[in-house]
């Protein structure tokens, strides 16, 4: 299976190609701008030296997504519609993984406040914009923290919440997430859920701040 990142270059893409190519995945690094996507992946072959390296390859979003099977949508929301106009003739079929944050920082805001958007989430926002394709949307990897994925020597203590309405689709991108050491997956129900874990995440950045740290995450107990 490969998985493209799309929007790989920022600090999220970046954590989770580096946490996936290190345990094995095969993964498609997507940028605009295909140097950009080639710099990034050099950090990555320069952090991880071993034989990961054959693990992960530079591309532009389209290529991306064009050759994964397993599609990441790493950019912050104002680029949300964009990037996935750009990529979405290549989804048909294929899983698209969400994670995507409405934080009023896409509107000069602050990033410990959420945004509502019309259609509920960001996760159902990218469904609506692919109902005319075969894609099953799939949210997951909101509430970990780049932070968390980039510090390669920790394991991640922290669950992932993973919405969607299509259960192997789920069931795939749950086996995906426990790939991360330390991470496990959630089933956290419809996509229309996505709603209610989108929202931690301006909690977790506030959390952070308050308490001076960079890794707050979420576990639920009593499962
Ligand atoms: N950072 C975190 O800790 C974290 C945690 C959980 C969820 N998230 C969510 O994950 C998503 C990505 O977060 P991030 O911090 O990685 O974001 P980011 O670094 O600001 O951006 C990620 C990538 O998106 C592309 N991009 C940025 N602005 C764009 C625009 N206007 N048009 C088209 N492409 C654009 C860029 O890639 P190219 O220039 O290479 O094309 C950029 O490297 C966000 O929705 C965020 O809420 C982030």
């Amino acid at each position: 299976m490969k998985v493209a990142i799309i929007g790989g270059t920022g600090d999220q893409g970046f954590g989770l190609a580096l946490r996936l190519a290190s345990a094995g995945e095969k993964v498609l690094l997507g940028s605009r701008d295909i140097k950009k996507a080639e710099n990034t992946t050099n950090v990555i072959h320069n952090m991880l030296k071993g034989e990961e390296l054959e693990c992960i390859q530079a591309m532009t979003n389209e290529d991306a997504a064009s050759e994964g099977d397993v599609v990441i949508l790493t950019v912050p929301l104002q680029a949300q519609k964009i990037t996935l106009n750009s990529i979405k003739d290549h989804l048909n079929g294929k899983i698209l993984v969400d994670a995507t944050v409405p934080l009023e920082t896409c509107l000069g805001g602050s990033s410990t406040r959420y945004v509502d958007l019309w259609e509920g989430s960001a996760a159902e926002r990218s469904a609506e914009m692919l109902k005319d394709k075969e894609t099953r949307v799939v949210s997951a990897f909101n509430n970990i923290s780049a932070s968390s994925l980039t510090n390669i020597k920790e394991e991640i203590k922290c669950d992932c919440l993973i919405s969607g309405d299509d259960v192997e689709s789920k069931e795939i991108v749950m086996a995906l997430a426990e790939k991360i050491p330390g991470v496990r997956a959630i089933d956290c129900g419809p996509l229309e859920n996505a709603r209610i874990v989108e929202k931690i995440t301006p909690l977790l950045i506030n959390l952070n701040i308050r308490n001076k740290i960079r890794l707050a995450g979420i576990r639920i107990t009593g499962l």
